[in-house]
């Protein structure tokens, strides 16, 4: 049987009397602005103020609302998951109630998916996206989080964001094990997806109620990520694991550079009679370039794309040329800083700098030279989404948070400021060629 909805958004709920009902409308009218039979879900967990009273009456003015109210085991990613585990259709869209997320943008979620994205993700870090109104201690903790969950998932800048879409088929059959605050983690670390599109958006804090963003929250973002580690290393069959492999062949490759390095300057010392400084140099550039080459043609898959600055081979022997070179300098300097202040002795600092140069050297390499491009970034700030059938459209501009819905036919169209929440109905006198180069 065909899914009774084209999408469903989902909305975890826990006392948001003052957000609840001005979200599920803003929420609807963006679904029938663009002609998206949606269904929305509430999955509250027994909110003690009004909450479910407020969605239950809504539910006799929007037969496409429903709630589930969650007795035991409370948590926003347990909710979330009863939310994909009850919804009826193949795509879900995550949002939170307090406005953070604009609902506005719901459209290109989902016409991201539509053209062949698994997930969707709405980003605060990648250009374009911002975030108003926090304090400093909580931009820390989540770039720290945002920081970690880079290493896992390097082609991604915000793994831990809230507002996101995905494909059902990405999450069935896979058991997601629900902890905290970060079930996109959890998603990305144990389901089935090639595709990637993050979309930039303004995190706005909410104006009402309070953050349930505790201490408890971080360190189980913690285990959540060993945790994942974990995971990774036993079912194998997953992104996290894939990445692992390219680190492990990564330092295998590291270690024929060294092979090829003290190799070289044997022969160049003893049979060319080179200067030993001289020749070391030679046969550092000869183990760069086994290196290089090693993990253009093996490490990396390239089979994925490489990211569009670094397509030409050039450029990206140049970017790994330069990385090479600040490692070790970093190596030496490691070395002498801890054999020379420390008194360790200098081949055991020159181990402990090998292996911190290693994951520099992985790390920087990784979201520079071999950035891969499969997950492609939303990169125009400005869209527009336009259902064909219905000649139904709407433009954003996500740099001055504003958009505009269009009716193709009627040329009326709807200029929203997301920062105000305020729209404006406007008629649009344009011409069939530059309809949308507003
Ligand atoms: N059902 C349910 N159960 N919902 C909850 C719970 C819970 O235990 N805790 C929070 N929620 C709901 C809130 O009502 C809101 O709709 C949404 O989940 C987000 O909660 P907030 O308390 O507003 O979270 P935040 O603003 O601190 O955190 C946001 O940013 C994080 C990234 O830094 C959220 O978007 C998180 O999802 C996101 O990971
Ligand atoms: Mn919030």
């Amino acid at each position: 049987m065909d899914a009774q909805y084209e999408i469903t958004v989902i909305i975890p709920t826990f006392n948001e009397e003052a957000n609840i009902a001005d979200i599920i409308e803003a929420v609807n009218s963006t679904l029938s602005a663009n002609n998206i039979r949606g269904g929305i879900l509430v999955v509250d967990d027994e909110s003690r103020d009004k909450t479910i009273e407020i969605v239950q009456n809504l539910t006799l003015k929007y037969n496409n609302l429903k709630i589930i109210v969650r007795h035991e085991d409370h948590g926003l990613s347990q909710s979330v998951i009863e939310g994909f585990k009850q919804a009826n259709s193949d795509i879900f869209i995550v949002i939170d109630a307090d406005f953070s997320h604009p609902p506005m943008l719901i459209p290109l979620f989902y016409g991201e998916i539509k053209k062949g994205a698994d997930v969707v993700i709405g980003s605060r870090y990648i250009h374009g996206g911002k975030i108003q109104q926090w304090p400093l201690k909580r931009r820390v903790l989540s770039l720290g989080a945002t920081g970690l969950g880079r290493i896992l998932f390097p082609e991604i800048t915000d793994p831990v964001s809230g507002f996101f879409a995905l494909r059902k088929e990405v999450i069935s059959g896979v058991q997601l094990h629900p902890r905290g605050y970060k079930i996109l983690m959890e998603v990305l670390g144990k389901g089935q997806w090639k595709s990637i599109v993050e979309i930039p958006f303004t995190f706005t804090d909410r104006h009402n109620g309070e953050s349930k963003l505790t201490f408890c929250i971080i360190s189980d973002y913690a285990k959540q990520i060993l945790s994942l580690a974990e995971y990774s290393l036993t079912s194998r069959n997953n992104q996290i694991w894939n990445e692992w492999k390219k680190m492990a062949k990564f330092g295998f490759v590291g270690f024929s550079g060294v092979l090829v390095n003290v190799g070289f300057l044997y022969l160049f010392t003893e049979y060319l009679g080179l200067y030993y400084i001289t020749a070391s140099v030679v046969a550092i550039e000869i183990a760069i370039l086994n290196n290089f080459f090693l993990n253009d043609y093996w490490t990396f898959d390239l089979k994925d794309e490489v990211n569009s600055f670094t397509q030409n081979r050039l450029k990206r022997f140049f970017s790994f040329q330069c990385v090479s070179i600040i490692g070790l300098i970093i190596n030496i300097g490691i070395l002498y800083t801890l054999t020379d202040f420390f008194g360790i002795y200098y081949l055991v600092s020159n181990l402990i700098g090998i292996l911190i140069v290693f994951f520099w050297n992985y790390l920087v390499n990784r979201h520079t030279t071999w950035k891969l491009k499969t997950y492609s970034n939303y990169s125009a700030s400005k869209s527009m989404f336009v259902d064909t059938d219905s000649k139904q459209g709407m433009f954003v501009d996500i740099d001055s948070k504003q958009g505009m819905f269009v009716d193709i036919d009627s040329k009326q169209g709807m200029f929203v400021d997301t920062d105000s929440k305020q729209g404006m109905f406007a008629d649009i006198d344009f011409n069939e060629n530059d309809k949308f180069n507003k």
